[in-house]
């Protein structure tokens, strides 16, 4: 599918992936995990670049849930080094494509090398206007949601918000993607049809879209048919169609 084929009028401006499959692909391969693990971030320089040509404002990728905690340990290392790594090879190319890097999750909890690796990369490209690329890491939507109630809660209690007050823009404000916009289109990979505890909050009217493609085999014509499809629908943010004409 090529670029002729979307409406560049009507690109979503925000794009959300749960970025599934590396596991099976490596089976299928015939190969350890962290080979598909290493494809999977092949995937994501791929997939990012291919935003970034579009000119999307905001890609946010499920890159480690709270839940990916519970796997065998030596997984969890390689997650971790490999996140480091290619952090550590795509400053250079994600400055040169303006991209802006952004965390969201309890980060607190990652190692803290991965942490001093995340923050001078998302310090480096700060100043950057293009897309703005969100890495979901120690991320799960229940607790993101919980610690917002907490600190509503806290400032009610010192009179700094009042009850009457509290809405969805002083909800949003708590959650860690205060500063995006909701999601419009949600991708997942690998024929699993479940949100797996991401974005709860800000997928309430995102367009679902899910491809059977492991996340390894994922790439500009993958991303462009999902568009495709996002395209083909109508949103009507529960409206009737003649109300939206
Ligand atoms: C799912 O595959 C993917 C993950 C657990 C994490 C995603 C990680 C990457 C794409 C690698 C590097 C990331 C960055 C940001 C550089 P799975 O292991 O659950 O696959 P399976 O369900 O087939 O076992």
């Amino acid at each position: 599918m090529g670029l002729d084929e979307l409406n560049i009028n009507a690109l979503p401006e925000h794009i959300a992936i749960i970025m599934d499959g590396n596991g099976r692909w490596a089976q299928q391969q015939g190969k350890i995990r962290l080979r598909g693990h290493q494809a999977g971030a092949e995937a994501v320089r791929k997939t990012v670049e291919a935003t970034a040509k579009l000119g999307i404002k905001h890609l946010t990728l499920y890159a480690f849930s709270t839940e990916n905690w519970n796997r065998p340990q030596t997984e969890v290392n390689t997650l971790m080094s490999l996140l480091v790594s290619s952090l550590r090879r795509e400053l250079k190319r994600m400055t040169k494509n303006n991209i802006r890097l952004s965390a969201i999750g309890s980060l607190d909890k990652l190692p803290k090398n991965v942490q001093r690796e995340l923050y001078e990369v998302i310090e480096k490209t700060e100043k950057n206007t293009g897309t703005n690329l969100t890495l979901a890491l120690s991320y799960g939507a229940r607790e993101e949601i919980k610690q917002a109630v907490v600190e509503i809660s806290q400032k009610v209690k010192n009179n700094i918000i009042q009850v009457k007050n509290i809405d969805e823009t002083i909800i949003n404000e708590h959650l860690y993607t205060r500063f995006l916009p909701d999601v419009d289109l949600l991708i997942r990979t690998s024929g699993e049809v479940r949100i797996s505890n991401f974005l709860l909050w800000q997928i309430a009217y995102a367009e679902l879209y899910f491809t059977e493609e492991l996340w390894p085999e994922f790439d500009e014509q993958s991303l462009h048919r999902a568009i495709n499809s996002y395209q083909k629908r109508e949103r009507r943010f529960g409206k009737t169609s003649e109300q939206l004409l």
